[in-house]
């Protein structure tokens, strides 16, 4: 099975591991390798690249994962954090009630309410699937982990189980500084807290995991406009709308018209598309809008689409982002719970700004690239990642192990590794090293021989056409750089 490949190199060449391994592990922790380490900060910076490029008002910020209980009382997660329990009246086991309802019936049926899920598992006959029990009623269970702030424990805090509040906490002091400006984009990427009741699927459902998430704060009445929205018009956008089981190709502008979604918001779709097609490359046909509807959508949006990408370690299309129009709810519930005003005056107008988020689990989108760009061709095991996130962009052998080879190569070594992330390699045959820096996705491999000695060239592999080509010492750092920025 592929997920099995991936899962054997992952574990074998340090991309990811279960977290407190030698202890037995926990389920939904993992840990990540130093080349899982690298393949996640080279998503996390091209993120940056991509999402805080888009205005020049747009900025990253760092925030706590420890906030005080009022923050969440503020944002109502407090309230509707929640999802539904149900647990075996026989072994005690808890699940999720919606996901066994939804693998019973083959239905999404995330607008269900405790209710309806208990009287679909008594329709369904569904039972505990581990000891075939009899499963109690349906419940709702809040997914923070809540902790005791200080030696006497007096203040309760929780993690926090989305970046986005600490933007929004943020929120008051930030538009000062950045003087008053709208829209302002305030971008948090750091860890997250989820105490998920069954963690399943592997890497899918993490209970500690990672979000980069950018909270974009506009004047509500500009939500039908966008100052680019003629630069996106006719691109067309992948989407599964609600209700509909089809994908459709429609253009920005055909959204906006048939759907009255404002442009503020479909100029933004355009520009994760574009994120994902053009800098992950992701195939297209692998890429999708989804619409939630109904009771689908999270508590606190107006508009929601979710981003998917298919992957086939987990059967389908899954779930990797979102942009989410969360309208005045976060900073009106924390205007009344923190009793501080979070209103602005632009030019005498005195209004909440609205928030339009668009959020990624890093994680997801770090699975999504194992999945996507692995490939088992014959004896070869290669990751065909894009090569300005592979976590090894090139990797210089000498090709024999003679002295002058050998000092050669750790030359060319030195030049390269302060400006890219490099590797030296001199074991085994040239095959050999060929083969252990494909199955880690290296896109570049440079190997110093005779050549290099006599006439100053190196032998320039490439990873995905396998073709070598001479290219002299002086230009290979040019090459390299042309290459990842074609
Ligand atoms: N701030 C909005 C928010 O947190 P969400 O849909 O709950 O929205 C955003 O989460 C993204 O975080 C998801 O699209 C998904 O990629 C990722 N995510 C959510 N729960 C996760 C989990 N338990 N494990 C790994 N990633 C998760």
């Amino acid at each position: 099975m592929k997920v099995d490949d991936i899962m054997d190199v992952a574990l074998r060449r340090g991309f990811i591991f279960p977290a407190s391994e030698i202890y037995g592990g926990v389920s939904g922790f993992w840990e990540y390798g130093h080349l899982g380490t690298k393949l996640r900060q080279n998503w996390e910076n091209a993120w940056r690249r991509h999402f805080l490029g888009l205005d020049p008002n747009y900025h990253e910020i760092t925030t706590t994962n420890i906030m005080p209980k009022g923050v969440f009382e503020g944002s109502g997660h407090l309230e509707n954090f929640n999802d539904p329990l149900t647990s075996c009246t026989k072994c005690n086991q808890r699940f999720r009630a919606d996901d066994l309802v939804q693998e019973a019936t083959g239905r999404s049926v995330e607008d269900l309410t405790p209710l309806e899920l208990s009287e679909a598992i008594r329709a369904e006959g569904i039972t505990c699937p581990k000891c075939k029990g009899e499963l109690g009623e349906v419940n709702l269970f809040n997914m923070m982990f809540q902790v005791n702030i200080g030696a006497a424990g007096g203040l309760t805090g929780y993690l926090r189980p989305e970046t986005a509040q600490g933007s929004f906490v943020s929120f008051k002091r930030m538009f000062e500084v950045l003087r008053n400006k709208l829209p302002m984009g305030l971008a948090i990427v750091g860890r997250v807290y989820r105490n998920e009741i069954s963690p399943r699927q592997g890497f899918f459902r993490l209970r500690e995991f990672n979000q980069a998430e950018l909270q974009i704060f506009f004047d509500p009445d500009a939500f039908e406009e966008h100052p680019d929205f003629e630069t996106v018009r006719d691109t067309v956008l992948r989407v599964k709308q609600f209700g509909s089981d089809d994908i459709v190709s429609l253009t920005c502008g055909e959204l906006v018209e048939s759907r009255g979604i404002g442009k503020f918001y479909v100029y933004h779709m355009a520009r994760v598309q574009e994120f994902y097609l053009t800098t992950l490359r992701i195939p297209p046909e692998l890429f999708r809008f989804r619409e939630l509807g109904g009771k689908e959508k999270a508590f606190y949006n107006k508009v929601h689409w979710d981003v998917e990408v298919y992957m086939e370690t987990l059967g389908g299309f899954k779930e990797v982002g979102g942009i989410h129009y969360r309208t005045d709810h976060d900073l009106g519930g924390h205007e009344k719970a923190s009793k501080q005003r979070l209103q602005v005056n632009i030019d005498g107008k005195k209004f909440v700004p609205h928030v339009l988020e668009l959020s990624f689990g890093v994680d997801r989108n770090f699975w999504a690239l194992m999945d996507v760009f692995y490939e088992q061709e014959g004896e070869r095991t290669v990751f065909h990642f894009p090569p300005a996130l592979a976590p090894v962009t090139v990797a210089v052998f000498p090709l024999l192990n003679k002295p002058e080879l050998i000092a050669a190569a750790e030359a060319l070594y030195t030049r390269l590794s302060p400006h890219f992330s490099a590797d030296y390699d001199r074991g085994g045959s040239i095959g050999r090293r060929y083969r252990r820096h494909d199955e880690v996705g290296t896109p570049y491999c440079l190997t110093v021989d005779f050549d290099t000695v006599e006439k100053g060239t190196v032998t320039l592999r490439d990873r995905d056409s396998m073709a070598q080509e001479a290219v002299a010492l002086d230009t290979v750092a040019a090459t390299l750089i042309a290459r990842l920025c074609p």
